[in-house]
């Protein structure tokens, strides 16, 4: 096991006190996962099993949560996460030009993260805002219209 992904006393202690929240301790995965990925920057695998532990359910219900939810990362992610939708309006207001632009721009492909840790890249599927597609999803703020010229500052701002 990776010594930096043990759970120290404070965390499992906030862990367990999350249980009393909740009328069962499976209820109470997903704000630990949060408190996790919020520490580590992703759910580490070690982790799951020691949650599981904590919450007194199976290490397979932890996996289950994290690899359905996009959102929980299983391995290190980059400190900027892009995410292009890659659904039918999109696409075709130049979504997926926009997610090749960037994969060139960041070197790198889809779900991976540029080697200096800065970026990872994503697509998404339809974000509910077609009707400003393209669509892209950084950090978790939307933004409308995208260009290309668009990111060329963006990146510049979060460079
Ligand atoms: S297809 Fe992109 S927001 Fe709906």
């Amino acid at each position: 096991m990776n010594e930096a992904f043990v759970l120290d006393e404070e965390l499992k202690n906030r862990l367990t006190a999350l249980t009393n929240d909740y009328s069962t301790k499976l209820a109470a995965l997903l704000p630990a996962l949060n408190i996790i990925q919020d520490k580590f920057g992703f759910i580490p695998p070690e982790a799951e099993q020691q949650i599981a532990e904590l919450l007194d359910i199976f290490p397979t219900q932890v996996r289950e949560v994290t690899t359905f939810y996009s959102l929980f990362y299983n391995a290190p992610v980059g400190h900027h996460k892009i995410y292009v939708c890659y659904n039918l309006s999109c696409c075709i207001e130049g979504g997926g030009k926009l997610l090749h632009y960037l994969a060139k721009k960041l070197r790198v492909s889809v779900n991976e993260t540029t080697r200096d840790g800065k970026f990872s890249l994503y697509r998404t599927p339809c974000t509910g805002a077609c009707e400003k597609a393209p669509v892209i999803i950084v950090n978790g703020a939307y933004h409308y219209n995208v260009t290309p010229e668009y990111i060329d500052e963006l990146l510049t701002k979060l460079g």
